[in-house]
């Protein structure tokens, strides 16, 4: 059995009070890799010492595979995968300067992809060029509800898709996931055009990066899908946090009150309910999941589902939706643009959401 050597970038501090100051994810990467079975965790690098060196003690990596600069971790221990848990605005130079390196055969990346489009673009191409495997960790489409309401609408269960509707949390940040589940349920279409509004009024930073407080969002996809964004307090617009709407019917998949997949026919009015007590089975989560298909393509040398390829779908329509915002009107794709519109605007002062502080 082929034992991958595997090195982290980012530790985070604290893995016991995770929010949205830091939820140190590289220890639940780590801990995804160890149930393997078939990964050593050889490195780690933070440019906060301390962190990479209590991540090292929990994960009994050698002293020596401590760094706070990741071009000398990756130097020094030769990582076969690296997994980068820094915040998002480092992933892209980060990601290129790893591919770059030469060393590694797959780079994990958590969401969202980058800061800008510019470098989400950057991170893919660096990769492609290298013939590194680059992944993001979009992982909750492994949840149990997700596969079984895409199993579902395989199986006619609504008929043929014609919409799918999110209204959860926010564009960017949590957005990502959810556009990359959208973009699942219709089996990785690329968007044609997107077109939104926004309203920003409080400061919402996750991780370094803003985030609107409420967005209206929909777009086409290639094959006529169309799909619907309604975030912040716009939210409570529908029942469910997705809803697919079919030919024949509706199906509702539920996370935030409740986790279940709701499939209402239009032909019978009758509703089929499927309930969960977690996203993964006992003792499992969705980066576990999503970490052993990661390895798992690295050992088949097929691409895994959380492949830059899929994370760019969705990564376009994000700056593509803030975009549509700063241009008030439709966005046509491919997206043309490098920065942040949403970054961009509040620099510029055209947006001046009230901080915490004011
Ligand atoms: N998949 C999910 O559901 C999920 C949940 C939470 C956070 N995240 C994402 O994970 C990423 C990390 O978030 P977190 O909460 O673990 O952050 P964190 O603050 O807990 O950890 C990030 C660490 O990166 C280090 N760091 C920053 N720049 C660095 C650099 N250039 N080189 C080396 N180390 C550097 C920091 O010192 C810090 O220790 C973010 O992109 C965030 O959006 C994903």
């Amino acid at each position: 059995m082929t034992t991958h050597r595997v090195a982290f970038v980012g530790t985070g501090a604290d893995p016991e009070n995770p929010s949205s100051e830091g939820f140190a994810m590289a220890y639940q990467h780590a801990s995804a890799y160890e149930r393997l079975g078939n990964c050593e965790l050889v490195g780690c690098a933070d440019i906060v010492r301390e962190n990479a060196e209590a991540f090292a003690d929990r994960h009994d990596i050698d002293e020596d595979g401590v760094f706070e600069d990741y071009e000398e971790m990756v130097e020094a221990v030769d990582p076969d995968v690296v997994s980068v848990c820094t915040p998002p605005a480092t992933h892209a130079d980060i990601v290129v300067g790893l591919a770059e390196s030469g060393v590694p055969d797959a780079i994990h990346c958590e969401k969202p992809m980058a800061m800008t489009w510019g470098g989400a673009k950057r991170m893919a191409a660096a990769a492609e060029r290298a013939d590194v495997a680059l992944t993001f960790n979009h992982m909750r489409r492994f949840g149990d509800p997700f596969r079984d309401a895409k199993a579902l609408l395989d199986d006619g269960a609504i008929g043929d898709l014609r919409r799918i509707e999110y209204s959860w949390g926010n564009f960017y940040d949590n957005g990502t996931h959810a556009i990359d589940m959208c973009n699942y349920f219709n089996d990785e279409y690329a968007p044609s055009w997107v077109i939104g509004q926004l309203d920003y009024r409080e400061e919402e930073v996750y991780f370094g990066t803003h985030n609107e407080n409420q967005m209206l969002a929909s777009w086409e996809y290639e094959n006529g899908v169309y799909g619907m964004a309604t975030t912040g307090p716009a939210s409570e617009i529908a029942d469910g946090d997705w809803r697919l709407v079919g030919t024949e019917g509706v199906m509702d998949v539920h996370l935030t009150d409740e986790v279940a997949v709701r499939v209402r026919s239009l032909a019978d009015d009758e509703t089929e309910s499927f309930e969960y007590d977690g996203l993964a089975g006992e003792g499992e989560s969705c980066i576990d999941r999503a970490i052993a298909d990661v390895v798992q393509s690295v050992e088949t040398g097929e691409e895994s589902e959380l492949s830059a390829r899929n994370a760019l779908n969705a990564t376009e329509i994000i700056f593509a939706g803030y975009e549509s915002v700063r241009r008030r009107g439709r966005v046509d794709l491919p997206l043309d643009i490098e920065d942040n519109p949403l970054e961009e605007m509040v620099a510029s002062g055209e947006l001046s959401p009230r901080s915490s502080a004011d």
